[in-house]
């Protein structure tokens, strides 16, 4: 995209760079389910960019159940976020302003500073992305966190071969409905997956090529697994934890094999989790059960990029999502998320 601005002198081109801009701030500290009050949206000044930063425009902010964690005050993977401070988070966005080689106005940036309309950072801390070879938002999900999520947590931590039956939970959701299909695509005998309502079960059986779906809300996991399982599983891709941990270890074949990706069912909870109770069964089926992190398989993002692009390109493999208009609308696409409004990934288109 050509600089519209590159002509004019540096003053006008300041100038034409917005004063103040919109940002989330966590208010509260949420005890069980996050409320609206927990956030505070504010008008605050956009900081020009010094020698090696970039101005951003964001276009796309995600919303993403790991997010809930950093809400509390807890030493996790990511730090907490801090208390009347700008919440962060992936986003996508054109470059408005440069101070850094290599980077022009108007390219197409990935970063981590979300939550917000505008983001001034060091270009080193981004990646640029082609709005060619996908549309903005993919980068937030298909061909984004989520999917090398997705990629590396079936193939590299699960450990999927061909003629594999996978059980996907959270299955309608950006990483979940991607698990599926890359399983079905690598030839699974059978994948399954469990999802919130009757709507998303239809999707995944009618459009994403499931062999089986759930609904978890109409019934006991476990009972519901036994019958789209009959055979049993080899694998579990687990989102949820809980209720559906425990009804995919009861169900799972001797050597099986499951991805502790998430744990949502729980994020919310005051309380300690009743299950799952059964977890000594893992010793006489030699199950594995192995806790994953995305950001340990970057080195797998060459192969995703190119397989997974390829799946998107030829009409293989679908990437559904929800998109809240307006960054003001944030928190409650992000409180949406939680409670299951989205089908695929839920973005916000600034
Ligand atoms: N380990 C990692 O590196 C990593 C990276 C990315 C994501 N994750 C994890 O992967 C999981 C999915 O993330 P995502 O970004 O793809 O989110 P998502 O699935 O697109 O959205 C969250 C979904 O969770 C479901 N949900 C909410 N409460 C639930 C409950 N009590 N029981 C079952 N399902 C519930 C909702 O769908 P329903 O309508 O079906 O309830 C909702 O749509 C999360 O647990 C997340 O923390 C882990």
């Amino acid at each position: 995209m050509a600089d519209p601005t590159a002509a004019q002198d540096p003053a006008a081109q300041d100038q034409a760079l917005p004063a103040t801009g919109y940002e989330w701030h966590l208010a509260a500290r949420p005890q069980g389910w996050p409320v609206p009050a927990d956030f505070a949206l504010v008008e605050a000044p956009v900081r020009r960019p010094g020698p090696g930063e970039i101005l951003v425009r964001n276009a796309y902010l995600s919303v993403d159940p790991y997010m809930r964690g950093r809400m509390n005050d807890q030493k996790s993977y990511v730090p907490p976020y801090a208390l009347g401070a700008p919440m962060d988070g992936g986003a996508v966005g054109y470059v408005i302003a440069s101070e850094a080689e290599g980077f022009a106005v108007g390219d197409a940036v990935l970063h981590g500073l979300g939550w917000r309309e505008y983001a001034t950072l060091d270009a080193a801390h981004t990646v640029k992305v082609d709005p060619e070879l996908a549309p903005l938002s993919a980068y937030l999900g298909v061909l984004g966190m989520p999917g090398l999520t997705a990629y590396a947590g079936l193939l590299e931590v699960a450990s999927f071969k061909p003629g594999d039956t996978v059980f996907v939970s959270g299955a309608a959701g950006a990483v979940g409905s991607l698990v599926g299909q890359i399983a079905r695509l690598k030839g699974a005998k059978r994948v399954i997956g469990s999802a919130g309502s009757a709507a998303k079960v239809a999707t995944l059986v009618d459009e994403l090529g499931f062999d089986a779906a759930f609904d978890y809300k109409a019934g006991p996991v476990a009972e519901q697994l036994a019958q789209a399982a009959p055979e049993g599983i080899d694998v579990y891709f687990d989102n949820v934890g809980g209720e559906h941990l425990e009804a995919a270890i009861g169900a799972l074949n001797v050597h099986g094999r499951v991805t502790l990706c998430g744990a949502i069912a729980q994020y919310n909870d005051t309380a300690a989790p009743a299950g799952p109770r059964n977890l000594a069964l893992a010793i006489g089926k030699r199950l594995r059960l192995q806790g994953m992190i995305v950001g340990d398989h970057g080195a797998l993002r060459g192969q995703f990029f190119e397989e997974v692009g390829g799946w998107l390109r030829d009409g293989s493999l679908r990437s559904d999502e929800t998109v809240v208009e307006g960054v003001e609308n944030t928190a409650e696409a992000f409180l949406g998320m939680l409670r299951g409004a989205n089908t695929g990934k839920m973005v916000v288109k600034v």
